[in-house]
């Protein structure tokens, strides 16, 4: 069977945060799952480009919108082999492949008598690129909190209400459309209510896809959006489209189910195509329950959480901490308790048993003849048959945390079989059948594990079916459908822990409330030193203390954007990216020594945390380091492969 499943594709005014990387972690697991089943599977994510969000947002930084849009999207690429995604296509918006099928699909649309010029007069707010009426409003904004504007402007319709009732019976007799259950139920209730017409498109910004034969409209960013999940297979007539579209599975985050759930069913069904099988809405994370946000500087960059712990702790972690559906709250404490715990203490740790005992015992060959199965090998069948239904089970409702809690119970049966029949033992009588028989059980468990966690954790699954030798074709799920899969006769490599103890640091661990006891005691501390010590004497040598250098916070920046200062001659303002959400403005005192043109792609070192200033009109966040004089001044530059954003230490 074919089955295809996306991701929502991201905007590009932001770096990727946690609330990407959790969509498209979930993907991709269940990708890897339906693939390990033997199905040939497909995995879409990518971003989403036009909009006004996006004009401003370039607009802001000075540069035009497809040069943000490549900027953005690069991070978003980039961060597929970071989290190890194996997805099979990554789709931009502002690609031709992508233009074509929407405009496609707005002729189909219009073809169907669903398509209206009128005027458009109301609340619109480019935060969440949506419109709203007066009664959704809270307290004067969006429900998000995002600013709204009162928006009149000439603009084409589709005609909602005329999928009111299709739309209502399809879900009543369709009740896992729309998943979770609450979410369907909000879905429901909404449809209920009946359904207006909607404005899609707008004429009061240009950056957007055309509407063909309308000169002066863009599309509404949403109908250009949603229909990335068709351009990515060619749109309607294609072979892919054909053989993917029947059973194909949104996932996306809570807050835009609205318009999955309800706008794309009834764009779809207009222009003649069938529905995707199901819409997925998973919760939102918070960060030690606080709300994430730019301002409160909280949010959790996925790239700096692989590179402290791993894809694959990662990626355990926000599959089995919550239920895919339910809000989270992340923190570091709590991932390494899992990373120790469950990872490192009771699956890596099975391995290195079993490397241990079969060393020891068996030569590092994993023993080939099996003896009859007593009371304990059967009860941990038992376990083991229960788990893998389980697990299919759970798979099913894409309800992760519990398939992996299904596999745990097997994890603990393992360790408790290992107690109780206490190899070590065995060992020591002459009973060499019994010792086989359990040394291979264990090993087969192990296998069997190492398969049904490969969608989880696909780098040390891997790695543990390396060191127990398992070939390629005992590496899908069909493959323990029976325990007893495994050969024998190879050997059992040693290694490292699969998973080695992660020690707590101080500041990570670091809730609010701990901070401010550490600055009490930080407090308390320096008040006694005060009393014992004597005032260091100042020698002014020229020196710094390491302590004082460390303040200064410099940065890889790269130079996108470069023009004359309007008003003064000397100096060139430049949009640099920093690897920030938003692009920054420098002004630099070498419009002498460079022309702009030759400056943009340059990367160079910035002063990031320089107090903001404003110089002759211009405000200007940080500076970069230059050497010399006049017109033979030269920015310092670093390699142009380091990363924009990384430290300069
Ligand atoms: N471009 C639209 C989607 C178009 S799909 C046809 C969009 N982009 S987004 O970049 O804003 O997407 C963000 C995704 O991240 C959404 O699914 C959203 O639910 C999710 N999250 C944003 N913050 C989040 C958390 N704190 N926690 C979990 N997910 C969150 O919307």
């Amino acid at each position: 069977m074919a089955s295809y499943v996306t991701t929502p594709i991201y905007y590009v005014n932001d770096r990727p945060h946690i609330g990407h990387a959790y969509t498209s972690l979930a993907a991709d697991t269940l990708a890897r799952w339906w693939r390990l089943c033997g199905e040939d599977a497909r995995m879409l994510t990518g971003t989403d480009e036009h909009g006004q969000k996006i004009e401003q947002a370039a607009e802001k930084a000075g540069i035009t919108p497809q040069a943000h849009a490549d900027l953005f999207a690069e991070r978003f690429q980039a961060l597929c082999p970071v989290l190890d995604l194996s997805n099979d296509d990554f789709i931009r918006t502002t690609q031709p492949r992508h233009q074509r099928v929407v405009q496609q699909i707005w002729q189909r649309m219009e073809a169907a008598g669903d398509i209206y010029l009128d005027a458009y007069e109301g609340w619109y707010s480019v935060g969440d690129e949506a419109y709203f009426t007066e009664q959704e409003l809270v307290d004067g904004k969006a429900p998000s909190g995002h600013e709204v504007k009162w928006v009149v402007e000439p603009s084409y319709f589709f005609r909602l209400s005329k999928y009111s009732d299709w739309l209502l019976e399809y879900l009543q007799a369709n009740p896992e459309f729309v998943r979770p259950r609450s979410r369907y139920n909000e879905i429901l209730r909404f449809v209920e209510g009946g359904l207006r017409d909607i404005s899609i498109s707008r004429t009061t910004f240009s950056w957007g896809v055309p509407v063909p034969g309308a000169e002066g409209h863009v599309m509404y960013v949403w109908v250009d959006a949603l229909t990335n999940y068709i351009s990515a297979l060619g749109g309607p007539d294609d072979a892919l489209f054909e053989r993917y579209w029947p059973n194909a599975v949104h996932l996306i985050g809570k807050d835009i189910l609205r318009f999955h759930a309800v706008y794309w069913p009834c764009f779809l069904k207009s222009a003649g195509l069938a529905l995707p099988r199901q819409i997925f809405a998973h919760g939102w994370w918070t960060r030690e329950g606080q709300k994430m946000s730019k301002s409160f500087g909280n949010v959790v960059d996925p790239f700096e959480m692989v590179e402290k712990y791993g894809a694959d702790i990662f990626r355990f972690f926000l599959l089995r901490e919550v239920s895919f559906g339910s809000d989270g709250d992340f923190s570091e404490a709590a991932l390494r308790s899992r990373a120790n715990g469950e990872l490192a203490k009771d699956y890596g740790n099975l391995l290195n048993r079993a490397v241990g005992m079969v060393g020891r015992y068996r030569a590092g060959l994993v023993p080939t003849a099996k003896g009859p199965n007593t009371e304990l090998e059967l009860r941990l069948l038992e376990v083991y048959a229960t788990a893998r239904a389980s697990l299919e089970q759970q798979m099913e409702k894409l309800a992760f945390n519990k398939a992996i809690s299904a596999i745990w119970q097997f994890v603990n049966a393992c360790n408790k079989y290992i107690q109780d029949v206490q190899p070590w033992a065995i060992a020591k009588t002459d009973d060499a059948a019994r010792l086989d028989t359990v040394l291979y059980t264990i090993c087969e468990a192990i296998r069997v594990l190492g398969v049904w966690t490969l969608p989880f954790l696909p780098q040390k699954a891997n790695e543990l079916l390396d060191r127990l030798n398992v070939p390629p074709a005992l590496r899908d799920f069909a493959s323990t459908a029976a325990f007893g899969g495994l050969v024998g006769g190879q050997a059992l490599l040693t290694g490292e822990a699969l998973f080695p103890q992660i020690e707590a640091e101080a500041e990570a661990a670091a809730t609010p409330k701990a901070v401010a006891q550490k600055k009490g005691q930080d407090k308390a501390q320096s008040k006694g030193a005060k009393k014992k010590q004597r005032p260091p004497k100042a020698v002014d040598d020229g020196t710094v203390q390491f302590d004082d250098f460390k303040k200064l916070e410099l940065r890889v920046a790269r130079i996108v954007a470069a023009e004359r200062h309007p008003d003064a001659d000397r100096l060139l303002k430049l949009t640099v990216d920093a690897g920030e959400p938003e692009l920054r403005t420098i002004c630099a005192g070498i419009a002498n020594a460079y022309s702009p043109e030759e400056l943009v792609g340059q990367t160079a070192v910035l002063l990031a945390n320089l107090k903001p200033r404003k110089i002759r009109g211009v405000l200007s966040q940080g500076m970069l380091l230059a050497a010399g004089e006049g017109a033979a001044t030269r920015l310092a530059t670093v390699p142009g492969d380091l990363a924009p954003g990384s430290r300069i230490s």
